[in-house]
């Protein structure tokens, strides 16, 4: 080995201790550049109107008392709301009942719509654990005394089909034709005002202009929590509730009509939600809608060990129902 060689060596190690911190900036650089990248892709990939899929669903029930007042709800009026469908553009899950009028219905509304952006999916009563609960909710319904809500504690059905919401939700996130990250419920009746006609293939005959710029997408409200399920409150949240007398009283928080949140945060309250609805009927004989269940969680949040949490939305000088309230808030005008 030559003298050369050596200071050759003692250089190259000098050299070698500069390029080190050189490099490894120049590597965590990178990694922060496409960071940045990233994030833009995933902007750029999960464009807003993609990334909540819309699940909904419809099962006939004969017409019935929709609250104290001589007011009927029939399935003629849900085929005239459901109309309001064909404007909505995120992906969506619809779940009917096979061979219900509904899934003509449905493919009428949607057929303007990108095939891979929805799914009608028929499924059977006997099928879904709500209304393996039909029994036991016809049996408190029927117990003397019961309170008369028509029809949150009259019709069964009306019963089951409400607690089914979650288990239909639970479904769609699990099986996520989509692959979208946020979940939102919509009843049918939601967007009724957009409504215009008693024709429920109104929009499909009919599409001009004017209803074409009505067309919007569904996106997470803003300053929203992801740890948390976002809502509409109603109503004030009293505590320690017992749950008979929040069916009683026909107590209501926020609307069962529109909910939204990241899919493991749903996944996770679906499951909450679903043994409630066994606990208050197996333990405290006394069952009503979504809306009571809810409330009995949130009243006794602690006791009952809930670990979701609701971030809840309410405006009531806005100018739509305020039921609706966070439906419309999350409404967002589609640009082409
Ligand atoms: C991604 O989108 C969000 C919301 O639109 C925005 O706040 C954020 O700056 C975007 N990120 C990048 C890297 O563009
Ligand atoms: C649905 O309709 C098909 C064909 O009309 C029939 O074979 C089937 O039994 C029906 N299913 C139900 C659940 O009614
Ligand atoms: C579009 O349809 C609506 C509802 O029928 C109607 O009021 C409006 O005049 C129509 N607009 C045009 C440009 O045809
Ligand atoms: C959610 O759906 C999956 C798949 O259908 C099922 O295995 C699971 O038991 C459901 N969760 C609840 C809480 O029912
Ligand atoms: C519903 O009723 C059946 C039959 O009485 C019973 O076995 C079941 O435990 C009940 N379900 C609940 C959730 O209480
Ligand atoms: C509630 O709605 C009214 C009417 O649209 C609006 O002026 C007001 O700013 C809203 N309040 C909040 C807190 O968003």
């Amino acid at each position: 080995m030559s003298c050369a060689n050596v200071t050759d060596c003692t250089r190259q190690f000098k050299c070698l201790l500069v390029m080190i911190p050189i490099v490894f900036t120049f590597f965590y650089a990178f990694i922060f550049i496409s960071k940045g990248f990233q994030e833009k892709i995933e902007n750029f990939s999960v464009v807003r109107d993609r990334r909540t899929t819309v699940v909904t669903g419809y099962f006939v029930l004969t017409k019935f008392q929709k609250g104290n007042k001589p007011l009927y709800f029939s399935s003629d009026l849900y085929k005239r709301w459901c109309s309001t469908f064909s404007l909505l553009l995120n992906p969506l899950i619809v779940y009917l009942e096979r061979n219900s009028s509904f899934v003509e219905i449905f493919k009428k509304i949607l057929s303007k719509h990108e095939p891979s952006r929805y799914k009608i999916i028929e499924v059977e009563r006997k099928d879904l654990w709500a209304f393996k609960l039909l029994p036991n909710i016809t049996k408190i319904f029927s117990k003397p005394g019961y309170p008369k809500h028509p029809p949150n504690t009259v019709v069964p059905e009306y019963s089951a089909v409400m607690h089914c919401k979650y288990e239909l939700m639970n479904r769609s996130i699990v099986e996520n034709p989509f692959k979208t990250n946020y979940f939102a419920w919509l009843d049918i009746g939601l967007f009724r005002d957009f409504a215009v006609s008693d024709d429920p293939y109104y929009f499909v005959k009919l599409i001009n202009e004017t209803l074409f710029s009505q067309k919007f997408y569904l996106d997470v409200p803003d300053n929203f929590d992801r740890s948390k399920v976002a809502y509409t409150e109603v109503y004030d949240l009293s505590k320690n509730m017992k749950p008979c007398d929040i069916v009683n009283e026909n107590m209501v928080w926020v609307c069962g009509c529109y909910f939204v949140g990241g899919g493991e945060v749903l996944l996770r309250w679906c499951g909450e939600y679903m043994r409630a609805v066994e606990e208050m009927i197996g333990q405290h004989d006394c069952v009503s809608t979504d809306q009571q269940v809810i409330y009995w969680l949130f009243s006794n949040r602690k006791n009952l060990k809930v670990s979701t949490s609701i971030q809840t939305y309410t405006n009531m000088s806005s100018n739509v129902d305020p039921w609706f309230y966070l439906g419309y808030l999350s409404r967002r005008k589609y640009k082409t």
